[in-house]
C-alpha cells in the first residue's frame, strides 16, 4: 500500500526560487577577489551548504588558511553582494511553476513547510510574496547542523506534526536529497538526476509538474521498498 502523504516540505535556494545563480555569482566574486576562481562543477558543493561552511570549502580551493575574524568578514562582504541581488527580487522571480504547485497542494489540503539553510530566507519570501504559504519556516537562523543532517526537516515535519514517512521533501542540492533521507523522507530532487539520482524521483522543476504524478513516482519506489 503506498503511504498517505500529509506534507511537502520544500528547500528555497534553487527549488521556490533561483537564488542558486546570486549565491554563485556573489561568492565566485569574492574568490576572484582572493585571487582564485572555481567552477561550476565545485559550486555544486556548496549548494544547501551554510554561508560558514561555504567559505572554508572555498578558501580550501583557493588553498588560502585564514583566521576566524577575516573569515567572519569575508562572510559578511559575501552577504552583502548577495542581498543586493535579493532585495531586487519580486514575484516575477518565483521559478516557473511553483505557484501552480503550491496552490494545488493547498487544494488537496497539504501541509507545506520550508527547510532552508538560509538566513536570508525570510526577507526573500517576504520579496517574493510567498511568506503566508508557508505553514512553517526553518531557516539558518532556527536550526544548527547543517544538511546532510536531516534537523531542519526533522524540525519542520515535527512544527506540522506529521511524521517523516508521511512527507515529502524537495531538493536541489546533493546534500539537502541526502538530508531528507537520512531523516526518513521521500525526497524529490529538483535538477539533473546526475547530481540527484540517490532521491526517489527527479524533475527538472516545476513546470507542467502535478502532485498525482509525484505521488505515483513515489508511490511505486514506496512499494518497492
Ligand atoms: C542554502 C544555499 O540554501 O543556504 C547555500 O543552498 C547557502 O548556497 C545557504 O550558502 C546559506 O545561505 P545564506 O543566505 O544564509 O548565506
Ligand atoms: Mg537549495
Amino acid at each position: 500500500m503506498t503511504r498517505a502523504i500529509e506534507a511537502c516540505i520544500f528547500d528555497l535556494d534553487g527549488v521556490i526560487v533561483d537564488t542558486a545563480k546570486f549565491h554563485f555569482l556573489a561568492w565566485r566574486r569574492l574568490a576572484n577577489q582572493l585571487g582564485f576562481d572555481f567552477t561550476e562543477a565545485q559550486n555544486e558543493k556548496l549548494k544547501g551548504v551554510s554561508r560558514i561552511q561555504s567559505l572554508e570549502l572555498i578558501l580550501q580551493w583557493g588553498g588560502l588558511t585564514l583566521g576566524e575574524p577575516e573569515k567572519l568578514a569575508l562572510a559578511e562582504q559575501k552577504n552583502d553582494w548577495y542581498r543586493d541581488y535579493i532585495l531586487q527580487m519580486e514575484r516575477g522571480d518565483i521559478l516557473e511553476g511553483v505557484e501552480d504547485f503550491l496552490t494545488e497542494l493547498k487544494s488537496r489540503g497539504l501541509k507545506i513547510g520550508l527547510g532552508s539553510a538560509s538566513k536570508n530566507a525570510e526577507t526573500i519570501l517576504q520579496r517574493v510574496g510567498l511568506m503566508d504559504v508557508f505553514e512553517v519556516v526553518i531557516d539558518g537562523n532556527r536550526h544548527t547542523r547543517s544538511k546532510p543532517d536531516p534537523e531542519v526537516f526533522l524540525t519542520a515535519a515535527a512544527v506540522l506534526g506529521v511524521p517523516p514517512e508521511r512527507a515529502i521533501v524537495f531538493e536541489d542540492a546533493e546534500k539537502g536529497v541526502e538530508a531528507a533521507l537520512n531523516g526518513g523522507f521521500f525526497a524529490v530532487g529538483v535538477g539533473s538526476p546526475d547530481v540527484l539520482g540517490h532521491a526517489h524521483y527527479v524533475i527538472p522543476g516545476f513546470a507542467g509538474v502535478h502532485f498525482e504524478t509525484i505521488l505515483e513516482q513515489i508511490g511505486a519506489q514506496a512499494l518497492a521498498m
